[in-house]
C-alpha cells in the first residue's frame, strides 16, 4: 500500500487542546477544593435520580471534549458524597490529599504497569522505596516485602494467603485445598466483637469456608482475650483441625481497639501460627509518640495490613500489605511463563511485583503515597493523625459532659461510637423487660438521628452495632477536621436527638 493510501489516526488530542482542557480540569479541581469545607456532604438524592443522570446511550460517535468535561460539573458533582469534607465521618474513608490528586494524573500520563520491572522501572523502584518508608515509619522491618494493593481486603488476603502457603503442612500452592491429603480444616482466629468482616471475606475467597474464622471472646475493652485464644487453638488441634493464623485488630472498626500484640505474638511463636495484624485503620498510629505503647508487638507481626486510603488520607484506591520476610511472599505467589519475562535473561531486569502478590497488571499506586509522604513528611503526618486523635478525645468529652448521650468506650485512636440516650431514660428505674424495650426504642432513635443528619448535608455519619445495640459512630479520618467541626456536629446531633425523641416518644409511650 502506498503511504498516501494509509489511513491512520491515534485520536489523541493535539498538544494545544490537551493543554487547554488540562487547565480547565485543574481550574475545576481547584474551585472544588476551595469550597470543600462548605459543600453539603451528602447529595441527598435517591438512587433512581442518580442513575437517571447517567442514563445516556452508548456513544457511537465521538463527542466534543468540552462537552464531556461539562458533564463533570453538570452530572457528576451534584451526585457526589464529599469524602474530602471535614465533616464526613462515614465508614473508614480517608479524605484524599491534594498531592495524591496530582499524582493520579501524572501516573496516568506515563501509564506504567508495575506488575513487572521492565514496563515500569521507576514505578517499581518508587514502590519498593515507599514500602520501605511506610515500614520504617511504623517501626517494622524496612527490608520487609510488601506492595500496594486495592485496599484492606486485598491486603488481608495477600498477608493471610502468604501465611497459609508458608505454614500449611503440605504444598497448598501446587495441590490446592482439594487434595486427598487433607481431612482437616485450616482455621483463623480473630476477636468476636471487633474482628473485621474482611477476614471472613478472605476465608471465603480462599475457599476455607467462612466457618474457618473462629471468634475469640473479647475483654471489657473490646480487645482479644488471649487466654481464650490459646484455649480455642488447643481445642481445634484436639479436633484434628490445623490452626494457622491469628489476626490482631490494630484500630478496630467500631471502637478503634488495638489487640494485645505482644501476647498474640507470643502465642503465635509458641504454636507456630502466622501473626497477621489488620491495621487497615490504625497501624499508622504507630508513628505517634503518645500512642507508642499501644503498638508494642506490631514489629513481630508476620504480615501487616495498613490502608493508605484510610488514615494516610491517600485518594482511592490504595491498600498496603507488608510481610516481614519478602521471600515468603515470593514462595506464596511466584509464577512464571515465557511471555512474562522473555526466555533469555538480559542485564535489564529487576523486581517483578507479579511474583510477589495476587495481581499481574497493576497501577502506579505508589506514586500518590510517595508524593504525599514527601509533601507532609512523617512530621506532618504526625500532626494530622494527632489532630484526629484529639478530635475523637474531644468528642468523648462532649459525650460525657452531656446529659443525653452515653459513652460506650474510651477513645483509642480516631474511631468513636456513642449513643443518644436521654437522661430521664438513663436514670429511670425499670425492670429488665422494660430496659429491653427502652433499648429497642433507642436503637430506632439513634438510627433516625444518623439518617437525619445525613439529610441536612451538614455532616455524614452512620450507625453501627456495639454489644448488640444500634449506636452512632464517627470515623474521624479527615485531615481537614477541626475541633470546631466536631462541636458543630455534636450540637446538631444533640438538637436532632431532642427533636426526634419528642416526636417518637409519644409512639414509644403508647407502644
Ligand atoms: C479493620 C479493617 N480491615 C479491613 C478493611 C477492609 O478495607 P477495604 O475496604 O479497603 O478493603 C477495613 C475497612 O474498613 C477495616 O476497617
Amino acid at each position: 500500500m502506498a503511504p498516501e493510501e494509509r489511513h491512520y489516526t491515534d485520536l489523541d488530542l493535539s498538544p494545544e487542546d490537551f493543554r487547554r482542557l488540562g487547565y480547565r480540569v485543574v481550574d475545576t479541581i481547584s474551585n472544588y477544593f476551595a469550597t470543600i469545607r462548605e459543600v453539603p456532604v451528602f447529595p441527598k438524592r435517591r438512587m433512581a435520580e442518580v442513575a437517571a443522570s447517567f442514563d445516556d446511550p452508548l456513544p457511537e460517535k465521538g463527542q466534543d471534549p468540552d462537552h464531556i468535561l461539562d458533564a463533570w460539573t453538570e452530572k457528576v458533582l451534584p451526585n457526589v458524597t464529599h469524602l474530602g469534607s471535614p465533616r464526613y465521618f462515614g465508614f473508614v474513608n480517608g479524605s484524599g490529599t491534594m498531592m495524591g490528586v496530582l499524582a493520579e494524573a501524572l501516573a496516568a500520563s506515563v501509564n506504567m504497569n508495575p506488575g513487572a520491572w521492565k514496563p515500569a522501572p521507576a514505578a517499581t523502584e518508587i514502590e519498593r522505596r515507599t514500602i520501605s518508608w511506610v515500614a520504617e515509619m511504623i517501626g517494622y522491618n524496612p527490608d520487609c516485602g510488601g506492595m500496594f494493593v486495592s485496599g484492606g481486603t486485598m491486603a488481608n488476603l495477600t498477608g493471610i494467603l502468604t501465611g497459609l502457603r508458608n505454614l500449611a503442612p503440605y504444598d497448598t500452592t501446587q495441590e490446592g485445598l482439594q487434595t486427598a491429603k487433607r481431612g482437616d480444616r485450616f482455621t483463623i482466629y480473630m476477636s468476636d466483637h471487633e474482628g473485621h468482616s474482611s477476614i471472613v471475606r478472605v476465608a471465603d475467597l480462599l475457599n476455607l469456608g467462612r466457618e474457618a474464622v473462629r471468634r475469640v471472646p473479647s475483654r471489657e475493652d473490646f480487645t482479644m482475650d488471649v487466654q481464650a485464644l490459646e484455649r480455642m487453638v488447643e481445642e481445634d488441634v484436639g479436633k484434628g483441625n490445623t490452626p494457622f493464623c491469628v489476626v490482631a485488630q490494630v484500630g478496630s472498626i467500631n471502637v478503634g481497639a488495638v489487640d494485645p500484640m505482644e501476647e498474640i505474638a507470643e502465642v503465635c511463636a509458641s504454636k507456630g501460627l502466622w501473626f497477621h495484624a489488620d491495621g487497615a485503620c490504625g497501624a499508622v498510629g504507630a508513628i505517634l509518640p503518645e500512642k507508642k505503647s499501644l503498638f508494642r508487638g506490631l514489629e513481630r507481626a508476620d504480615s501487616i495490613t495498613l490502608d493508605p486510603h484510610k488514615w494516610l488520607y491517600i485518594p482511592y484506591e490504595c491498600g498496603c500489605v507488608l510481610v516481614r520476610d519478602a521471600e515468603k511472599m515470593r514462595r506464596a505467589f511466584s509464577m512464571t511463563a515465557p511471555y512474562l519475562r522473555g526466555t533469555l535473561p538480559t542485564e535489564y531486569t529487576g523486581l517483578d511485583y507479579l511474583e510477589y502478590g495476587p495481581q499481574m497488571s497493576r497501577g502506579f499506586r505508589a506514586l500518590k503515597v510517595w508524593m504525599s509522604l514527601r509533601h507532609y513528611g512523617v512530621e506532618g503526618y504526625r500532626r494530622l493523625l494527632s489532630q484526629n486523635v484529639q478530635a475523637a478525645a474531644h468528642l468523648d468529652r462532649l459525650v460525657r459532659d452531656s446529659r443525653d448521650f452515653e459513652a460506650l468506650h474510651e477513645p483509642v485512636l480516631f474511631i468513636y461510637s456513642f449513643r443518644y440516650h436521654p437522661r430521664d431514660l438513663q436514670t429511670m428505674s425499670v425492670s429488665p423487660q422494660e430496659r429491653d424495650q427502652i433499648d429497642r426504642y433507642l436503637d430506632r432513635l439513634n438510627q433516625r438521628i444518623a439518617d437525619e443528619i445525613q439529610l441536612t448535608g451538614l455532616a455524614f455519619l452512620m450507625t453501627t452495632s456495639v454489644r448488640g445495640r444500634t449506636v452512632l459512630r464517627m470515623s474521624i479520618c479527615s485531615h481537614r477536621t477541626t475541633l470546631e467541626d466536631i462541636e458543630i456536629v455534636f450540637r446538631k446531633l444533640e438538637e436532632l436527638g431532642r427533636t426526634l425523641d419528642k416526636e417518637e416518644r409519644g409512639q414509644f409511650g403508647s407502644a
